[in-house]
């Protein structure tokens, strides 16, 4: 499967109700999403691109404050507008791969403790159960928590997103959190389509994972990659594959963290990055190396938990759209490498579709297949799409 992601606070604009939309309102970026890329209004436009482009599924998220703006009350007009979202993709030959939290929540929902809130499985789930019962049987692939673990650390241990909490024990709290409500939803979306009398889709989360490499190899930052590999990279993952609610593995990668480890503390095990310049690899525009040999060896390692991946994001953010056809090119070979070595890949999703709106970040950072003019809202394709949406139609790389 080929396709493009995006997310619903990054493309849709005026996503009122939720915490993003507070915490921009609150003065606590310099970035407003505003109306982002208008996407909520011009998705049928936005689909024809990808159709054009030859992609045949389509990752996108449903914005749970759009559905439940206030606890218990459920917009019927927002369920109908994702249900048209849906039926926008599948006319055009686009399978749905649908994420039910992408790092936004309700307003509501924030102010009862947000994700640090014991009760967060069972609201998340009466919204999960509303949706999943409006779109079942049109969506076979459900990821219902994008990136549990970069959501934690920006959101409690970085306290850069919102809530912007700096804690380990809340962190660790909220982790837990977030594995207790992807396994009711798990549970919850198979009742729903067994009750409907439909076959199971496939359920997962999307996991972001890093390619953990020890700037030298010291043995404190041996021990400090292990450590990093184990509790970013396979933790979470564990924890769900040993209750058995993983139905493939959701894959998003981007770059390497070069380690290096200055003290036995936890700070230092955990957080020490390089700061020198050497080992210096081509990077996006926001700083992150570029290391396709960082995938290969993550699909290898993958490989143990007999489970299908599926590559939910993988991309870069550049104004040199060559560097983004080589950035993709040498992914794809890294997958491909890796699959002839016997890792079993469903499918490859590029992020983004569209430039949008890169949270804290704001609009400056370019990760579309296609470029968004923020005045006039025009879409424009650019040169790398053309060169993916031809390994999109023949599955090669060389035509
Ligand atoms: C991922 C997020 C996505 C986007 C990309 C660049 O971590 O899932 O929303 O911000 O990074």
């Amino acid at each position: 499967m080929w396709g493009a992601a995006t997310s619903a606070h990054q493309v849709e604009g005026n996503n009122l109700n939720n915490d993003w939309w507070d915490f921009e309102s609150r003065g606590k970026i310099k970035f407003t999403s505003g109306k982002a890329c208008r996407h909520y209004e011009l998705y049928n436009q936005d689909f024809d691109l990808a159709r054009a482009l030859n992609h045949n599924c389509h990752r996108l998220s449903i914005e749970w404050s759009r559905i439940e703006p206030a606890q218990g009350s459920f917009s019927e007009s927002e369920i109908n507008h994702y249900v048209e979202v849906i039926d926008a993709l599948v006319k055009r030959g686009l399978e749905p791969v649908v994420t039910l939290h992408h790092f936004t929540s309700p307003a509501w929902f924030a102010k009862l403790g947000g994700w640090s809130s014991h009760n967060a499985d069972k609201y998340f789930a009466a919204y999960v159960e509303k949706i999943v019962n409006a779109l079942a049987g049109k969506v076979k692939f459900w990821v219902t928590i994008n990136e549990p673990n970069v959501f934690v650390y920006y959101s409690y241990v970085a306290g850069d997103w919102p809530p912007q909490k700096k804690s380990y024990l809340k962190a660790n709290a909220v982790f837990d959190n977030l594995a207790k409500a992807h396994l009711r939803a798990y549970r919850l979306i198979r009742d729903i389509y067994e009750k409907n009398n439909l076959a199971y889709p496939l359920i997962s989360i999307a996991h972001n994972m890093q390619a953990f490499v020890a700037c030298s190899p010291t043995l404190r930052n041996r021990l400090a990659v292990y450590l990093r590999h184990k509790l970013f990279n396979l933790n979470f993952i564990d924890k769900l594959i040993s209750k058995r609610a993983l139905d493939f593995i959701g894959l998003n990668y981007y770059s390497r963290s070069l380690v290096d480890s200055r003290s036995w503390t936890i700070n230092g095990l955990l957080g020490d990055t390089c700061r020198d310049g050497h080992l210096t690899l081509e990077k996006n525009s926001l700083g992150w190396d570029i290391y396709p040999e960082g995938l290969y060896d993550l699909l290898i390692q993958l490989k143990k938990y007999k489970l299908p991946i599926f590559i939910l994001e993988n991309g870069i953010c550049t104004k040199d759209d060559a560097l983004r056809w080589r950035y993709i090119e040498r992914h794809l070979k890294s997958m491909h490498a890796a699959m002839k070595a016997g890792a079993g890949v469903l499918g490859y999703i590029y992020w983004s579709l569209l430039d949008n709106f890169e949270w804290d970040k704001g609009f400056a950072p370019r990760f579309g297949l296609v470029e968004v003019d923020y005045d006039t809202y025009k879409r424009t394709i650019r040169e790398s799409a053309y060169k993916f949406a031809l390994v999109c139609k023949t599955g090669k790389l060389d035509g």
